[in-house]
């Protein structure tokens, strides 16, 4: 007989949230984009999970790197939730491994493409500056001989 039940922790892994919040984006200038999630709407697109930090930020017009599409590859989508880390999926082992390839890891630091806020609470994220300038992959000049 299972005597498994519920595991009370303090990240809320209901899911995909069933309420509008808001995240305010903290750009690399430091400049405050402020979107709102309508659940009816996700995902709004096809980049990282549905209802991602990463999946909501390229559906508002918000820039966030993403150098291997949003697969948990990488670590250009690092970003700093500063506030409603509690209302947002627990990290996977995988999502720890790349985290730790992350310049200027901090203890809020997520993968804008593997964490999923709940909508519990209304989200702050940064995006540090740095993950543009060091994570860009190269790209060979645009050819535009034939
Ligand atoms: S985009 Fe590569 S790990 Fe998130």
């Amino acid at each position: 007989m299972s005597v498994a039940g519920p595991n009370p922790t303090s990240h809320d892994d209901a899911g995909l949230p069933t309420q509008k919040y808001t995240i305010t984006f903290i750009d690399e200038q430091k400049r405050e984009h402020v979107v709102e999630v309508d659940p009816a709407k996700l995902p709004y697109g096809h980049t990282g999970l549905p209802g991602s930090i990463l999946d909501i930020a390229l559906g508002h017009g918000v820039e966030l790197d993403h150098a291997c599409g949003g697969v948990c590859a990488c670590s250009t989508c690092h970003v700093i939730v500063r506030a409603g880390l509690d209302a947002c999926s627990t990290p996977t082992d995988e999502e720890e491994d790349e985290l730790d390839e992350a310049y200027g890891l901090t203890a809020h630091s997520r993968l804008g493409c593997q964490c999923v806020p709940n909508g519990r609470q209304n989200l702050v994220v940064e995006i540090p500056p740095w993950n543009r300038n060091l994570a860009r992959e190269p790209h060979g000049p645009p050819s535009d001989s034939q």
